[in-house]
């Protein structure tokens, strides 16, 4: 029995305070059971030990110290079963009103951006292709150039964007991307590249001067147009439904001949079970990829053809959800992210 310089009287004393101390500290059964234990456990409990070593003490000291010892079990043991009963039922006298409805639980979700995003990824993904991804801050060489756009094309001034210092930009597309995969990778390539791109443009219902595409890449020897029509139609289906139509519309990119930009008419199913076609919606620029493009990145165009396409997944994301304006899915009004939220 440590009794530290104290009298055993004195000593039981202050273990007694400090049990009192710990039980109305707990706040919870687990916490007061825990100190039962440290006190009153019937192995080592502190009370117990103390009630045990009796046998040890000087003959004329035991029965005073016996009887406090035995006092201090008592208050102990009641004061952790009066702390017991006001744990189960909370006194009348408890300050708060516990008839106040609780707060609604928030919970989060994919912003309905990055689930597009997800979603286009996965597709790609599954018919075979790589990830891939490249700086924001490029050059005008992979910016535009390389991509078969001379600098005073109107194709470059269409993606004005901010120039650094020391020559460099902030890339007005993904499709450097192209470059830069083609420049580490020998063919085949069959690439998704999304990223942040960066333009000249008003902030509108339909524009943001930072926002987000999503480059592909396939190259390979053989790859025709039939490839080109044939998986961008697959991923149409996939991700608006197997009834959907696509048109590819002859359309004009730098590096790509012929381009088209793709549409797709979506079939809507209406909660009666009738359905309702869509008008045709504008999802992609795309095209079979420029053999200067294939050259300025080191490959050889007499062998090897390929497709590109680029898409913005907020505005694939507006089409899917039926959202109207593009502003709202950045201004964080939780009144309409939350609709996302299932
Ligand atoms: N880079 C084009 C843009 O931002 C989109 C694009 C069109 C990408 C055709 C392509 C493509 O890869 O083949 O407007």
């Amino acid at each position: 029995m440590d009794m530290t310089g104290a009298t055993p009287l004195e000593a039981l004393k202050a273990l007694e305070r400090e049990a009192l101390g710990a039980i109305s500290a707990a706040s919870d059964p687990a916490a007061l059971e825990a100190v039962r234990v440290t006190y009153l456990g019937r192995k080592d409990g502190r009370i117990s030990l103390i009630l045990r070593g009796l046998g040890e003490l000087p003959p004329d000291e035991r029965p005073a110290v016996g009887q406090e010892a035995n006092r201090v079990k008592r208050a102990v043991q009641g004061a952790l079963e009066a702390r017991e009963a006001e744990m189960a039922a909370p006194s009348e006298a408890t300050s708060e009103d516990l008839t106040l409805p609780s707060r609604p639980a928030w919970k989060g979700a994919i912003h309905p951006v990055s689930r597009a995003m997800d979603e286009i990824w996965e597709i790609f993904r599954a018919l075979g292709f790589s990830r891939a991804r490249g700086p924001e801050a490029d050059t005008e060489w992979y910016n535009f150039e390389a991509l078969n756009t001379p600098l005073d094309h109107p194709a470059a001034d269409e993606q004005d964007t901010l120039y650094l210092e020391g020559g460099g930009l902030l890339r007005s597309h993904t499709s450097p991307v192209q470059i830069r995969t083609m420049e580490r990778y020998p063919p085949p390539v069959r690439i998704l590249a999304p990223g942040w791109v960066y333009r000249r443009d008003t902030y509108d219902a339909t524009h943001t001067p930072v926002f987000l595409q999503i480059e592909g890449l396939v190259v390979d020897e053989g790859v025709t147009f039939v490839d080109f029509k044939a998986t961008l139609t697959e991923f149409a289906r996939r991700y608006w439904g197997p009834g959907t139509r696509t048109r590819f519309r002859p359309s004009f990119f730098p590096f790509t001949e012929p381009s088209a930009e793709v549409d797709v008419k979506r079939v809507i199913t209406r909660p009666d079970g009738t359905t309702e076609e869509t008008d045709w919606l504008e999802i992609m620029g795309a095209g079979m990829v420029d053999p200067a493009v294939l050259r300025n990145a080191g490959y050889d165009a007499e062998r090897y053809t390929g497709f590109a396409f680029g898409m913005g997944p907020a505005r694939i994301a507006m089409l899917k959800y039926g959202v109207k304006d593009l502003r709202t899915f950045f201004e964080n009004d939780m009144r309409f992210l939350a609709q996302f939220s299932r």
